[in-house]
């Protein structure tokens, strides 16, 4: 028996969603055994590229694409969906203040986050994309009365695909020998990928790296400035690379996550680490299948901890300029 899954996505006509979308409807994302409903969320004037996207879909014949519903309207876009993939948000402008951008992007989370208490399925899930992702999904989560803040995340995962990467270069092994790759705190420029906790092999990377100043530096802020870099080669922003992590955060939200290891999400802090509660907060979770958990008892040095409370002190600023947005 074949299972269904009803996906909204926002910003569906985006670059992101163009390298997303072909690979939810083949069945990468959910499985061979799920059949996929795509609600496609668009505003007004993307509507008829929306369609253009539509019509390539179409034009792939997928068989587990069950159907499509493209609209502008909210209501009619997470109209019992299972899943809200939130990747349409706007993007910061020459001379905007982040303030500025997050009264913007409140104007677009609150009614999002309303509309999916509303309209989604019981068991719905969000998953946030568009930046600032953290601050816009506390935004939803807040204004989504009714739906448990543990189904609400923001993605870093493309920020530890990333180091994962550096590591594994840097110690001249092949990717899949890198685990336990955290990323703490905002999806933005003062995130700490955690090289203390980060394993090589099952050995700590700092002692197979052996070099504690590259960890500090280099490799911190390549990770940090990676989506600056792509956008000065490829004179557009991460698009699949994107795309590829969200494939990768919302399956590690529905499947166990592997022995030993964890996987890096944003989500609604508990207080773990000191970090205030309610903070959308990216911490190293597992996954039992079915939710997400804080892994707890990990530790830090001075020089981590600084950078962990750098994080948490973004990330309270942003939650007192959209405080109104919020309350
Ligand atoms: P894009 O500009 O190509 O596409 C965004 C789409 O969202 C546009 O088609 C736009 O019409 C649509 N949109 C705007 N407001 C909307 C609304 N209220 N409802 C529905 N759709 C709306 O941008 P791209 O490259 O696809 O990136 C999307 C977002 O993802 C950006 O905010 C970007 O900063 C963020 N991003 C986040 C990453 C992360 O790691 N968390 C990584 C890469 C990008």
């Amino acid at each position: 028996d074949m299972k269904k899954v009803k996906v909204a996505v926002t910003g569906a006509a985006g670059q992101i969603a163009y390298s997303l979308l072909f690979r939810i409807a083949s069945g990468e994302l959910f499985g061979l055994d799920t059949k996929v409903t795509l609600n496609l969320i668009e505003i007004e004037p993307a509507m008829k590229a929306l369609e253009g996207v539509a019509m390539e879909l179409d034009d792939c014949a997928f068989p587990l694409l069950e159907s499509m519903e493209l609209s502008s309207d909210l209501k009619t876009g997470f109209d019992g969906i299972n899943w809200a993939l939130l990747i349409g948000s706007v993007p910061r402008k020459a001379g905007m203040e982040r303030r500025d951008l997050l009264s913007v992007n409140g104007g677009i989370f609150k009614p999002q986050g309303e509309a999916i208490a509303r309209y989604a399925a019981s068991d719905v899930r969000v998953f946030v994309v568009g930046n600032p992702c953290n601050t816009n999904a506390l935004i939803a989560r807040k204004n989504a009365d009714g739906v448990p803040e543990d189904r609400f995340f923001a993605m870093t995962r493309l920020d530890q695909n990333r180091a994962m990467t550096q590591l594994a270069k840097k110690s001249g092994v092949a990717v899949d020998n890198v685990s336990n790759m955290a990323i703490w705190g905002n999806h933005s420029s003062t995130q700490f990928p955690d090289f203390e906790n980060a394993r090589i092999g099952g050995e700590p990377a700092e002692k197979v790296i052996g070099d504690r100043a590259w960890l500090e530096g280099e490799f911190i802020s390549t990770v940090q400035k990676r989506g600056a870099a792509i956008i000065d080669a490829r004179g557009s922003s991460s698009a699949a690379s994107a795309a590829n992590a969200i494939v990768d955060s919302v399956r590690s939200i529905f499947t166990p996550t592997k022995d030993g290891d964890w996987v890096s999400l944003a989500v609604c802090s508990k207080g773990e680490y000191g970090v205030p509660e309610g903070l959308q907060f990216g911490f190293p979770v597992v996954s039992d299948g079915n939710s997400v958990r804080v892994v707890e008892g990990l530790s830090h040095d001075d020089f981590a901890r600084q950078a962990i409370a750098k994080t948490t002190e973004e990330l309270t600023g942003e939650r007192s300029e959209v405080v109104e947005l919020i309350s």
